[in-house]
């Protein structure tokens, strides 16, 4: 059986990606400081998967500690997930992000380097590109001038993974660039978990519909779209998580075209925060309270993947629709409360 670590394995798409694992008999090692997560997140990922991951509450940035991790398994790859990823906090706090997100980054590859572990998959965003000047977006478009500390951060690590893997004879890497991850496991049991009030789209909606906010306010409706509100790629965490097996397969049998690979992981379909909005009301049967206002700034129009590309050389394509995303999010936000509590 396969040994993988999972960096950020109790993160909302790291513990997706954990329980895929599992269900496909890899042995999984979860590295998470619980920064940004819960550790009810782990036993709940043993209720679906009736398998126990060995776990290591560590930090990172912390390179003896990581070490210590890598002399205990021979790892096959890791999937490295552990990152703050917040916009508005990253342009507050550059130096937070900068130096946790490359730290981490450096570490996790040092040790690679060191305990000559082959394959990393990398969790990166369709933030690399910037602005695009065309939709919809393919790898093939070059990275623009990043929008935040968050974005350059992104950036910034897909090149330090470049330059490892050209470091040495036996590192692969690829990077997985997500458009809009939403939606929950499919049992309730493990999704988002936002701090405080969220700044993104679907854990807003379903905080509003479960009381905890007044209302959405859905941030302009004159873009030129079908609607006049502002068009995103959303792709189900479910789906999200099934591409890094896919990504980590193409490394460990050697299938790559060349040791750095980068690919877009969307639908190729963009949809329109009312078409969210309304999608959500229907699988849900849900009225949900809603206003326009004015356009939230740093906000562009439409952005949507060409996915031809990872499809076609991951093997790996989207299975859920819009309706599964509200659905299983909405699932999720009525289970949140009753785990917190405990
Ligand atoms: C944001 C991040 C992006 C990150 C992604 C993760 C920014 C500028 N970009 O993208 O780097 O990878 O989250 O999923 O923050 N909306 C509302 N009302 C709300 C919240 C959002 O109308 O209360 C609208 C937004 O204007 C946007 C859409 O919903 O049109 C999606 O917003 P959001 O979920 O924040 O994602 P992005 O802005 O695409």
């Amino acid at each position: 059986m396969k040994e993988i670590l999972v960096t950020g394995g109790l993160g909302y798409i790291g513990s997706h990606t954990v329980v895929e694992l599992m269900m496909k008999n890899y042995n999984v090692s979860i590295i998470d400081n619980l920064s940004n997560s819960e550790i009810f997140i782990l036993e709940n990922i043993e209720k679906i998967t009736g398998r126990n991951p060995i776990f290591f509450n560590i930090d990172l940035t912390d390179y003896n500690k990581t070490n210590s991790c890598f002399t205990k398994k021979n790892y096959d790859g890791v999937i490295h997930f552990a990152a703050f990823k917040s916009v508005s906090e990253s342009v507050e706090y550059p130096e937070k992000y900068y130096s946790n997100n490359l730290n981490s980054l450096l570490n996790i590859l040092r040790c690679m380097k060191e305990n000559k572990v082959d394959n990393i998959v990398f969790s990166s965003s369709c933030t690399v590109y910037g602005q695009p000047d065309d939709l919809p977006v393919s790898e093939k478009f070059p990275f623009k001038e990043a929008e935040s500390p968050y974005a350059r951060t992104k950036q910034i690590s897909e090149n330090i993974i470049k330059d490892f893997v050209n470091s040495t004879s036996f590192l692969s890497g690829i990077s997985l660039r997500y458009f809009n991850p939403v939606g929950a496991h499919h049992s309730g049991l493990i999704g988002e978990l936002p701090i405080g009030i969220p700044d993104n789209l679907v854990p807003y909606i379903t905080q509003t519909a479960a009381g905890i906010r007044k209302e959405l306010q859905v941030f302009g409706d004159d873009y030129d779209t079908h609607d006049g509100t502002a068009i995103r790629d959303y792709i189900h965490v479910e789906d999200l998580a099934e591409a890094h097996i896919a990504a980590l397969e193409r490394m460990c049998e050697n299938k790559m075209d060349s040791e750095y690979e980068y690919y877009n992981i969307g639908t190729g379909v963009g949809n329109s925060v009312l078409d969210v909005v309304k999608s959500f009301e229907r699988v849900n049967k849900l009225k949900l309270n809603y206003s326009v206002i004015e356009r939230r700034s740093g906000d562009i129009e439409k952005i949507f993947s060409d996915c031809r590309i990872s499809n076609k050389k991951l093997g790996w394509a989207t299975k859920k629709g819009l309706d599964e995303m509200m659905n299983s999010a909405w699932k999720w936000q009525n289970n949140i409360s009753s785990f917190l509590k405990g």
